[in-house]
């Protein structure tokens, strides 16, 4: 899998970095502390974490005592290496991480999973390898502006994978997840979670 040039550059700029830091990661953030959630010292993992801008906010937030990045990029995860060589990266599908169950206290996703037609199962395999009581942090698109995106900017969205946000918090809820919290902006094509395994 590859994105196409104009995705690739939308990722890889210094605009997406600002809004990633000051918007996305700001948003989870407020959600944990809400919750009186902390991960410093936690074992996390981030899922689909392009070339590991994410992975190194929260290397520099949480200290974490275990920090994985993946991506099914290998380009990325290169750039990923070459960027931040402190970090553990990997190239890796979300679908089957070949990770042992359990393994995380929480899982980042920072906007993959309007990527991926089979996103229920992904969402699946995330839930497998968190650990009972871990958290799920999850930002993406709605149908509607996955398609928005993918009929005027031509990016590849598979149709396949665009979700209204009932079919998406159904699906959460449905493998396990109680979404503690959730906010939405964009008019409200770009959603936040805060999930909790609960069982
Ligand atoms: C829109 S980019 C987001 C990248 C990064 N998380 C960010 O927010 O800047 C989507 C990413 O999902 C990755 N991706 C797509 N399908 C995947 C899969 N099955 N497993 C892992 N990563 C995947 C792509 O390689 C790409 O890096």
């Amino acid at each position: 899998m590859e994105l196409n040039k104009l995705e690739f550059k939308l990722m890889n700029n210094p605009v997406r970095r600002w809004l990633q830091k000051n918007i996305e990661f700001k948003a989870f953030n407020e959600f944990l502390n809400k919750h009186n959630i902390t991960l410093e010292g936690k074992a996390i993992l981030d899922a689909g974490c392009g070339s590991g801008y994410s992975t190194n906010l929260i290397h520099q937030t949480y200290a974490p005592s275990e920090l994985l990045g993946i991506d099914l990029m290998p380009s990325q995860i290169s750039r990923a290496k070459i960027n931040y060589p402190h970090i553990n990266f990997e190239v890796g599908n979300v679908l089957q991480t070949n990770l042992p169950p359990g393994k995380f206290d929480a899982i980042f996703v920072f906007g993959i999973l309007h990527h991926i037609p089979d996103w229920r199962q992904a969402v699946t395999e995330l839930h497998r390898v968190l650990k009972p009581g871990g958290v799920c942090l999850i930002e993406d698109l709605n149908k509607d502006t996955s398609h928005f995106f993918a009929t005027y900017l031509k990016l590849d969205h598979p149709p396949e994978a665009y979700f209204s946000w009932e079919q998406f918090t159904d699906s959460l809820e449905a493998t396990g997840f109680t979404i503690l919290n959730q906010k939405r902006i964009f008019t409200n094509g770009i959603g936040s979670f805060l999930c909790l395994k609960s069982s």
